[in-house]
């Protein structure tokens, strides 16, 4: 039987800043969503990359006095190998300027021009360089631009644009009849207000003159324009899943057709509008179904303000693990996020959530359990002797917290997943602290007692490696390695090693 498909994306990054906690946060969920499909036997894919062409690439390069295609080298070359340090590496990693996407670009637009998607017109407007595009009466505050605090340029040029507008209507319709399609529902309902009141909306111009930004991907039919940065890079979803330009949407490989049926995005809420609304009719154009859902997150702030390059309070991926070691930093970011909602990322907290749920909650559980098998139990899993409701609880209890973390990941909530967790190890911990099992091991007649309470709390232990390896999966990794390595069972032999989450300290920079 072959196996069911999963393929999840998170956006490709500019490639004009370092890796920072929001890029960390997307492909740490990425990663967790597509270990938990493999564990339950998806055959899974993901697909990340850089976003290297556009206007800002450019102005970044030339503050350092490099050229665009430096910069992308040494940016891209940096994501890679941090995502590769910290083991969260994409299946597939697509840079904008590798050759296939460029090819598959250039044919996606000499396609949907052919079809009559795309329109020469006269254009002038207030451009914002920061949002790499022409601003609408919405999005400006003071005659400033929302996003980007600065003020727009007045141009007019000659634009090619895509025929965006008449098919809101469809859209409408598809996102209507779809409540899944784009989640969670706040980012739904932003996307059907964008629709409903179409002023912030129109046809899209999808071309840059070369005469001011030569640094893109050239439009196939007019050699003097390159293609707006952004219908470049959302088409890496379709390079990153093996679509090939050179042959018809309905003539694609069996993988990209199995990928593309099942895709899903992973995005922050800034990236709603070129998602939500371009993309679905982009891919209308090209003769392909709209993705399957898209997940909107939050953004991670410090001190109340976002993270972000241009305010310089980025959070290093690496420098975190350097602190704190990155599954400590991998489970804050994980368990600290709402899906959905912003977060406040401070040493401070991640300090006392580690030490609170990883250290005193599951690291104590850990070794507590391994301990007392090593000491009363000659190091192998007891069996169990006339358990009662109170034991049996336990396993009742692990299938629960099971379909909780299921349901969570399914609706891609996981820090409702982990919530889960942790509730079911506090559960064990209690169980455990109740029979006490250090003080019925010493009487003959409750020794069975003791031998059935950790005879339970292994079994549990098992079940708590299986519910955490797509969370932390090394920590995951190395619970069952002292379990044994196999199926937990009576006669396993078990080691209790060193704690498994030590109590962390805050780290002060000098
Ligand atoms: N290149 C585009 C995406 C193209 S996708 C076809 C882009 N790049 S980005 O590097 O600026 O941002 C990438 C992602 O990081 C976005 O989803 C954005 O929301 C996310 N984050 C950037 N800063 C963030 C936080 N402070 N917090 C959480 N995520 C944020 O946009």
């Amino acid at each position: 039987m072959t196996k069911p498909t999963y393929f999840v994306t998170t956006p490709i990054y500019y490639a004009n800043a370092e890796p920072h906690i929001g890029h960390t946060y997307t492909t740490v969920v990425a990663d967790t969503l597509v270990r938990w499909h493999r564990q339950r036997g998806y055959d899974a894919f993901s697909v990340s990359g850089t976003d290297e062409h556009g206007e800002k690439m450019v102005e970044a390069a030339a503050k350092r006095g490099i050229d665009p295609e430096a910069l992308a080298r040494e940016t891209s070359a940096s994501f890679t190998s941090t995502w590769r340090a910290i083991d969260v590496a994409p299946s597939k990693f697509i840079r904008t300027s590798d050759d296939v996407h460029k090819r598959n670009v250039q044919a996606v637009l000499q396609k949907v021009y052919d079809n009559g998607w795309i329109e020469q017109r006269e254009y002038e407007g207030l451009y914002c360089i920061g949002c790499e595009r022409f601003l609408t009466e919405r999005d400006l505050v003071d005659g400033k631009c929302r996003d980007h605090e600065r003020v727009p340029e007045r141009r007019r040029e000659v634009n090619y644009f895509f025929r965006m507008s008449r098919e809101f209507g469809w859209l409408r319709d598809h996102i209507e009849r779809h409540p899944e399609f784009i989640r969670p529902e706040r980012y739904r309902n932003e996307a059907l207000a964008m629709l409903r009141d179409e002023s912030g909306l129109g046809d899209l111009s999808i071309s840059r003159p070369k005469s001011r930004l030569s640094w893109g991907i050239e439009l196939p039919f007019d050699r003097d324009h390159v293609c707006y940065v952004w219908f470049d890079a959302l088409l890496s979803y379709l390079t990153g899943a093996g679509f090939d330009g050179a042959r018809a949407a309905d003539a694609q490989s069996p993988e990209f057709g199995a990928r593309w049926a099942a895709a899903e995005h992973l995005i922050g809420k800034d990236i709603l509008k070129p998602h939500a609304i371009f993309w679905p009719i982009m891919l209308k154009a090209i003769g392909l179904a709209p993705y399957r859902r898209l997940h909107v997150h939050g953004y991670w702030n410090v001190d109340d303000r976002k993270v972000s390059k241009s305010l310089g309070n980025m959070v290093s991926p690496l420098a975190m693990r350097e602190r704190y070691g990155f599954e400590a930093f991998r489970y804050f970011l994980l368990r600290e996020m709402s899906f959905g909602l912003d977060a406040g990322f401070s040493e401070e907290a991640l300090v006392e959530r580690v030490n609170a749920d990883l250290a005193n909650n599951l690291g104590n559980l850990v070794s507590r359990t391994l301990n007392l098998v090593e000491k009363l139990c000659e190091g192998a899993v007891p069996a169990p002797e006339a358990p009662d409701a109170d034991d049996r609880a336990v396993l009742e209890h692990a299938d629960a917290a099971r379909e909780r973390v299921d349901a969570a990941l399914e609706a891609v909530q996981p820090h409702l997943a982990l919530a889960a967790i942790l509730e079911f190890s506090s559960a064990v911990n209690r169980y455990v602290d109740g029979r006490a099992p250090w003080k019925t091991a010493k009487q003959p007649d409750t020794a069975g007692q003791a031998r059935t309470t950790l005879h339970f709390a292994c079994l549990a232990l098992g079940r708590l490696a299986a519910l955490l390896a797509p969370f932390l999966p090394a920590a995951a990794a190395e619970i069952a390695a002292r379990l044994g390595g196999g199926a937990v069972a009576a006669g396993a032999r078990v080691s209790k090693g060193a704690p498994l989450f030590p109590r962390v300290e805050l780290v002060r920079e000098a």
